[in-house]
């Protein structure tokens, strides 16, 4: 199996080793699914993805490497899949805009249900996070990725928990890390610039960079 990318490293580490499904949703190049599957103890893998011909390529290349039992490949719009409540769902590397309607879509069919979410997206943080707290989702960790100079907050949450999901992230911030205070200063840029001085998560931030000089 070819290496996958630190942030694919990373966000596969934080699962706990566990005998469940998984879906790798908007799965590309399957890379986060094929790492579980290569290193950690997951029962079965399923891949989603809306293009024909990435999954065409990808099945082709999983039936080389894997048992047809421990992988299934699915070409849908990932709203339209069909989890089960105790299935790991992963949404990686896309916008917090699809993020949340995906979320809202697995919420209506799974309820409050012990399925475990683990979501990487980019943009639109502060709103997938007031989503996921205001439908009852609660904190299992947390992490601030970067790879290759690029930043990527990591979420992994479930209803089983009893963490509130902090809205602007807080154990995942290391201020000995150069990159989280310039991710920090880049997320409170955005917000100046779109004149959103005022908003609730402009606020936050600032507290939290305002902090940093105490
Ligand atoms: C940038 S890739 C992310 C790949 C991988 N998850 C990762 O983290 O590296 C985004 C993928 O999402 C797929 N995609 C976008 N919207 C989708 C949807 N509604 N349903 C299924 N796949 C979707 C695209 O076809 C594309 O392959």
């Amino acid at each position: 199996m070819k290496k996958v990318s630190k942030r694919i490293e990373i966000i596969a580490n934080i699962l706990e080793a566990e005998d469940k499904n998984v879906w790798d949703l908007c799965c590309d190049h399957g890379q986060l699914g094929s790492y579980l599957l290569e290193n950690k103890n997951v029962r079965k893998v399923f891949f989603v993805d809306r293009v024909p011909k990435i999954m065409d390529s990808l099945e082709k290349i999983l039936n080389h490497s894997f048992s047809k039992e421990r992988f299934e490949c699915q070409t849908l719009d990932a709203h339209e899949i069909d989890p089960t409540p105790n299935d790991v769902i992963t949404i990686c590397g896309v916008g917090g805009q699809l993020a949340i309607s995906l979320m809202n879509a697995f919420l209506k069919k799974l309820k409050e249900s012990e399925s475990t979410y683990l979501i990487c997206a980019h943009y639109h943080m502060y709103d997938l996070r007031l989503f996921l707290r205001d439908n009852h989702l609660k904190l299992i960790s947390e992490k601030l990725i970067e790879d290759q100079g690029r930043m990527y907050e990591l979420l992994y949450v479930s209803h089983m928990g009893s963490e509130e999901i902090p809205l602007i992230g807080s154990k995942m911030w290391d201020f000995s890390n150069l990159h989280h205070i310039r991710y920090l200063d880049k997320t409170l840029s955005h917000y100046q610039k779109k004149g959103h001085q005022e908003s609730a998560p402009y606020l936050l931030y600032k507290n939290l960079k305002d902090s940093l000089k105490n």
